[in-house]
């Protein structure tokens, strides 16, 4: 049953009552629905093991794997890292408030469990006026991973949220559509060299034209046994939707129907999101075109999967997206939704 309390935000008197129960709900040890400019956030006190050990039980979040904390100021900051680094001062910098997580080493009053025991924390400004609204209100970082069941995709509207985890929250802060659409670029920041431990918007590029980056390119590591994950990008099943994701290029109508043909034969709800090579309609296949442009192709990307799951889709025929550094980020999460 979807029963949480979804709050507006889209006038002034709206938004400050919708901060003001948000900022209450928090103080007092709860788990709120939040918007991000990424993807919305289950969010609770990072200073409050309870309030956390909850956000880890409502997802069903493996404790190995860590919660990124979210700030709106610099003395929160100081609250959460005891080693601010100078390559952390140079990213904030550049591309903060925004779609990037720092790794930092974790300061003592941040509990272990946010950190999956480990001794660094994921810390983030995010760029949306809500969050940031509430951050301030409650005068608390807030840890939030992404708002869904584990492993599942990610909300990037209120009605998401309701729809994953209504009937386990009490209230959802309606902030609109994600404007960036997928998760944050994690970045470790521990060291003088960053490493990429997760793509997205924020490409190594730019972050390369600040500081120094492993490879060049950034790199993808992969978890130790036992360890916390270094990031959710290397669990290979992660970001999927219920329906099956296949990834599939083609150039002509021919090559299309070729695609399709063993899929027909093995699914009857077939759904098609498409970029590039608009196919042309089939009869029982229902066909989506996504912008081509990487900005408007991550924000719409998780809407439509979502939309495909709720009309009960058997199978998700994607387009696979161009190797081009500027979709890094679009690929990975493509990759691991279809991986299996
Ligand atoms: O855009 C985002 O990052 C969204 C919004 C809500 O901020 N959050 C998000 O959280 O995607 P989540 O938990 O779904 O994915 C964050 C990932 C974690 O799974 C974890 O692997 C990585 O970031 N992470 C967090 N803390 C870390 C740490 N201390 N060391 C390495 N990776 C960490
Ligand atoms: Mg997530």
């Amino acid at each position: 049953m979807n029963t949480a309390l979804v709050l507006p935000t889209h006038t002034p008197k709206l938004l400050r009552e919708a901060v003001a129960q948000a900022a209450a709900a928090l103080r007092a040890g709860d788990v709120i629905g939040l918007p991000t400019e990424t993807v919305y956030g289950l969010a609770a006190n990072a200073l409050d093991a309870e309030a956390v050990a909850r956000i880890f039980a409502i997802k069903g979040r493996p404790s190995t794997n860590p919660i990124i904390v979210h700030v709106a100021d610099t003395a929160m900051l100081a609250q959460c890292t005891r080693d601010w680094t100078p390559l952390a001062q140079t990213l904030a910098k550049a591309f903060w408030p925004g779609p990037l997580t720092l790794v930092l080493k974790k300061a003592p009053q941040i509990p272990t469990n946010v950190c999956a025991g480990g001794d660094t924390v994921g810390l983030r400004w995010p760029a949306h006026a809500v969050t940031q609204a509430v951050i301030k209100a409650c005068g608390l970082p807030l840890a939030a991973p992404s708002a869904n069941p584990a492993n599942q995709l990610s909300p990037t509207n209120a009605a998401h949220v309701q729809q994953l985890l209504g009937d386990k929250i009490h209230l959802i802060l309606d902030g609109g559509q994600c404007q960036v659409g997928i998760e944050s670029t994690v970045v470790d920041a521990t060291g003088p060299v960053a490493r990429i431990l997760r793509p997205g918007m924020i490409r190594a590029e730019q972050l390369a034209a600040w500081v120094p980056l492993e490879n060049g390119r950034g790199s993808l590591g992969s978890p130790l046994e036992g360890q916390p994950a270094l990031s959710p990008g290397q669990h290979p099943k992660h970001y999927a939707p219920k329906a099956r994701l296949v990834l599939a290029s083609w150039s002509s109508p021919a090559e299309f129907l070729q695609v399709l043909g063993p899929l027909q034969t093995e699914y009857r709800r077939i759904h098609v999101l498409a970029h590039r090579a608009v196919p042309q309609q089939v009869p029982g296949v229902r066909i989506t075109i996504i912008p081509d442009d990487v900005e408007a192709y991550a924000r719409a990307l998780y809407a439509e999967l979502h939309h495909c799951d709720e009309l009960g889709a058997d199978v998700i025929l994607v387009e696979a997206v161009r190797p081009d550094p500027s979709w890094q980020g679009v690929a990975d999460r493509l990759r691991r939704g279809a991986a299996s």
